[in-house]
């Protein structure tokens, strides 16, 4: 975390999802191997109605939010050019209310297409666990991964999320049942891997 506040990061800005973001919200959904990769349902064109409801379910999230690059600091006087670029969205799910007393949440991520292998998924997920243990007050963060996605399972494994096994011929897709790969940390990990002492109140 940077001296910045808590809606950014070293090279990241995280703000809210609005209605202007839905044309970003059906480009990411319409990728169809982003869209697999991220979400068991099945595959079809989308619709704008469908990105609005993406929206509309991100804002029951703990917290969502585009993952943007800042909009550059001198030259175009362009309103648009201006604006914080949106590299990808990021939500942290908490659960059922009668089931928050766990403290638990559930990750998900999507970085755009031209966006990917630049280190910025890693670097949204360590915001959002940061946000989520030392602002949110969950004990444990969990996400799961498809057999068919092995980029996302060595991302989450370098990340220092813990295997928690599988969830066998959990996915129907293309033909074939996947497993899902399932990971998560515990406060007093990320505190050990990512040296962040809990805050006294003395
Ligand atoms: C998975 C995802 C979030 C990773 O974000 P990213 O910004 O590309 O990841 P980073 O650049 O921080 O890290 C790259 C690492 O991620 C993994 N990775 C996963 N998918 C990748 C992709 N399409 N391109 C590059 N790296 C990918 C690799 O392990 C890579 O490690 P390497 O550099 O040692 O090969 C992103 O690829 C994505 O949004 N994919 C589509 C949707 C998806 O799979 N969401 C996750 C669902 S569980």
């Amino acid at each position: 975390m940077t001296g910045l506040g808590p809606w950014h990061s070293e090279r990241l800005i995280y703000r809210a999802i609005e209605p202007e973001d839905e044309p970003v919200l059906l480009s990411i959904s319409s990728d169809p191997e982003a869209f697999s990769n991220s979400a068991p349902f099945l595959p079809q064109p989308r619709s704008k109605r469908s990105a609005t409801q993406h929206r509309e379910w991100l804002e029951g999230a703990l917290i969502s939010a585009m993952i943007c690059l800042p909009p550059p600091t001198s030259g175009s006087q362009d309103d648009t050019a201006m604006r914080p670029n949106p590299v990808g969205l990021i939500h942290l799910h908490g659960s059922d209310p009668r089931l928050a007393h766990h403290r638990h949440g559930d990750i998900g991520i999507n970085v755009r297409k031209t966006y990917q292998g630049q280190g910025y998924g890693t670097e949204a997920i360590k915001w959002v666990l940061h946000w989520g243990f030392q602002y949110a007050g969950l004990h444990r963060i969990e996400l799961g991964a498809f057999e068919y996605n092995p980029g996302a399972v060595k991302l989450y494994e370098r990340i220092g999320f813990v295997p928690e096994g599988k969830r066998r011929d959990w996915v129907w897709f293309n033909g074939r049942y996947w497993d899902v790969h399932m990971f998560s940390m515990l406060e007093h990990e990320w505190r050990e891997r990512f040296g962040e002492k809990q805050n006294s109140s003395n």
